[in-house]
């Protein structure tokens, strides 16, 4: 007797598990499948894209890391306006900065070219992927 007693409060916890289990399935079905995120969860749009911020703030010759969004756009000159993955090509750390004409990566040092996002000193081999851009109102949006 002992020893089904014992057995008991273990089964009964296997059963809860399993119930919470099917719980958050369920839960996840209410947002149409794994794969969409709640909306609340999704970034801010504006109309045609995502607003990064003022373009004024992206200095000219160089530029801004918008970390949030995984983002880096730069001005290499007065009115150009360039977006690249904040992503490093190198092992996926986000770039934290950009002086001297280059993107930099804070974890190996790999550096890219504000213009173009190729890479100006490694050890990353591959450019940083470009995005598109556009400014509207003075505002930068991701589209
Ligand atoms: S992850 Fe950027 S230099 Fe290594």
């Amino acid at each position: 007797m002992t020893r089904n007693d014992d057995l008991e409060p273990t089964v009964a916890r296997r059963t809860a598990i399993a119930a919470a289990g099917l719980g958050l399935v369920a839960g996840c079905s209410t947002y149409g499948g794994a794969a969409s995120p709640p909306p609340a969860a999704q970034p801010p749009k504006a109309a045609g894209g995502t607003e990064l911020g003022a373009a004024a703030d992206v200095p000219v010759g160089g530029g801004k890391v918008f970390a949030d969004q995984q983002v880096v756009v730069t001005q290499p000159e007065a009115g150009t306006f360039a977006a690249f993955s904040a992503i490093c090509t190198h092992q996926g750390c986000t770039v934290d900065a950009v002086t001297g004409g280059t993107i930099n990566c804070p974890c190996h040092g790999s550096k890219f070219k504000i213009a173009d996002g190729l890479v100006a000193n490694g050890p990353a081999a591959q450019p940083l992927e470009k995005k598109t851009v556009k400014v509207t109102g003075g505002k930068i949006v991701l589209t």
